[in-house]
C-alpha cells in the first residue's frame, strides 16, 4: 500500500481552483461543541464546508467513532491540557478523530484519490520535518493539527480535508471496520511492539477494558502470544469481554479479591506488564500491586480520574523495579500495520451500537452511563 506523502509538503489550500466534480455542497451537517459540558452541550446543525483547495478531497462520511476521548473534550475535562509542540484545544469545536466515507470531489492536484473511492481517516498525522518524526517518533511530532483534536473532527455528513489526510480502505474491508481501526489498533501496536516489547507467552493486565482500546489491546497481544486479563467494575460486562477472547476476566468490585485472582492467574509471579485505560488512580494502583518484579506498567489513560501525582512512591520502584512507560498514540507505520491486519482478517472491532449523527448527544450518554456496554459506538451521517 502506498504510504502517503507527509503532510507538511503540502500547498496551502486556496479556495479558486475547480473541482473534478461540480456539485461541491456549501454546508454539511455537523456536531460541535460551544460550551464544555453534558451531552446535550452538542449541537447538530448545518454548518459551512470549507472551499476545497487543489490538495483536498471531499468526503461523504460512512461511520464517525465516539470515543473516550471526545467524551472528555465535551466535558472539558481536556481544557489546559497542552501536547508540546501542538496549539491548545479551543471551542468551538468539532468532536470526531475518526471516520471512514467515499470520496465524492477532489480538488485539482489531488492525485492519490477519484470520485468514489473508500477512504478512511488518518487519526495521527506526522509532521515530516518534527524533530520527533525524525527521530522515529512522529506520533509525537509537533507544528501539526490532528483532526478532531485542533482541526474539525468527523461528527459531519461531509468532511473537506487534505488528501494526505486520508487513506485508501483495501478491498473487501467494510468501511464501518475500518473506521474504528487505526486509532486504536495503531495505538496498541505501537503499546505492545515498542514500549511494552510484548513477547511470546508473556502475561498482560489491561484494566479498564470494555472500550475501543482495551478490545484492540486484548485481540493484538492474543495474536502476539500473550495471556492476557482483563479488568471491569461491572458484572453486567463480563460476557461481552469475554467475547473479545481474553484468558481471564476479573471483576474489580472487591480491589483486594480481584488482586489475589489475577496473582493466582499468574501462578503467583504476578503479570509482566500492566496497562491501564480507566484512569482511575485505585485500578492503576492494582496494576502495580500485581506486577511481577521487573515487570511494566503503563497507566494509558490520557489522564487520572482523581487528581494528584501517580500512586506510587519511591519505594515501590526500589522494591518491585517496574518500568513505567507512556503512550501517545500511533505512528504513521503502526496505522499502517493496523490496516494491513484489517485486511487479512486478523483482527476485527464489535461495535455496541450505531446512531444517527442527530443523536450523537444520545450516543455521548450512552457510552457515560452504561453498565454493560463492551465495543464501539459509531454515529452514522
Ligand atoms: N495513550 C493513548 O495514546 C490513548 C489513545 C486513545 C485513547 N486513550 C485513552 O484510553 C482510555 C480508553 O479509551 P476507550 O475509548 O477504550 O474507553 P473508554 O470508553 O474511555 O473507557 C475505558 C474504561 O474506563 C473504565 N471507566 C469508565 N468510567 C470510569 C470511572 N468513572 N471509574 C473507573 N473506571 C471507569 C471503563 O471500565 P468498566 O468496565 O469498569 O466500566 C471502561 O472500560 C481513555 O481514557 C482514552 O482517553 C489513550
Amino acid at each position: 500500500m502506498a504510504e502517503p506523502a507527509p503532510t507538511a509538503d503540502v500547498p496551502a489550500t486556496t479556495a479558486d481552483v475547480p473541482a473534478t466534480t461540480a456539485d461541491v455542497p456549501l454546508a454539511t451537517k455537523a456536531v460541535r461543541v460551544f460550551r464544555h459540558g453534558g451531552p446535550e452541550e452538542l449541537r447538530y446543525d448545518d454548518y459551512p464546508l470549507d472551499p476545497l483547495g487543489p490538495s483536498d478531497v471531499l468526503v461523504r462520511v460512512d461511520t464517525a467513532s465516539v470515543s473516550g476521548w471526545d467524551l472528555k473534550y465535551r466535558s472539558g475535562g481536556l481544557s489546559g491540557a497542552r501536547h508540546p509542540g501542538r496549539k491548545p484545544v479551543v471551542l468551538p469545536q468539532q468532536l470526531g478523530r475518526e471516520a471512514s466515507g467515499i470520496v465524492v470531489a477532489a480538488g485539482a492536484a489531488v492525485t492519490r484519490f477519484a470520485e468514489g473511492d473508500r477512504v478512511v481517516a488518518v487519526v495521527h498525522p506526522e509532521n515530516p520535518y518534527s524533530p520527533e518524526t525524525l527521530r522515529g517518533l512522529g506520533n509525537l511530532s509537533g507544528g501539526i493539527e490532528i483532526p478532531g483534536h485542533q482541526a474539525l473532527g468527523s461528527y459531519a455528513a461531509y468532511l473537506v480535508r487534505d488528501e494526505n489526510l486520508w487513506l485508501p480502505v483495501p478491498d473487501g474491508v467494510d468501511l464501518e471496520q475500518a473506521a474504528v481501526t487505526l486509532w486504536p489498533y495503531g495505538t496498541s501496536h505501537r503499546l505492545l511492539h515498542d514500549r511494552l516489547r510484548l513477547t511470546l507467552g508473556q502475561t498482560l493486565l489491561i484494566t479498564g477494558a470494555s472500550g475501543g482500546m482495551g478490545e484492540a489491546t486484548v485481540r493484538l497481544a492474543r495474536l502476539m502470544g500473550a495471556r492476557v486479563a482483563v479488568t471491569t467494575r461491572h458484572p453486567d460486562k463480563v460476557d461481552g469481554l469475554r467475547a473479545l477472547d481474553p484468558d481471564e476476566v476479573v471483576v474489580t468490585s472487591d480491589l483486594p479479591a480481584a488482586a489475589r485472582r489475577i496473582r493466582e492467574w499468574t501462578g503467583g509471579l504476578g503479570v509482566d506488564h500492566a496497562v491501564d485505560y480507566s484512569g482511575d488512580v485505585e485500578l492503576i494502583r492494582l496494576g502495580l500491586d500485581v506486577l511481577r518484579l521487573g515487570g511494566t506498567l503503563c497507566p494509558a489513560s490520557g489522564n487520572q480520574r482523581q487528581p494528584g501525582p501517580l500512586p506510587i512512591t519511591a519505594s515501590d520502584l526500589t522494591r518491585l523495579e517496574p518500568s513505567v512507560v507512556g503512550v501517545r498514540g500511533a505512528r504513521h507505520r503502526d496505522a499502517l500495520a493496523a490496516l494491513d491486519l484489517l485486511a487479512r482478517g486478523r483482527i476485527r472491532t464489535r461495535i455496541a451500537a450505531r446512531f444517527p449523527l442527530a443523536q450523537a448527544s444520545e450516543a455521548h450518554a450512552l457510552l457515560e452511563t452504561s453498565t454493560d456496554l463492551v465495543g464501539r459506538v459509531v454515529l452514522k451521517p
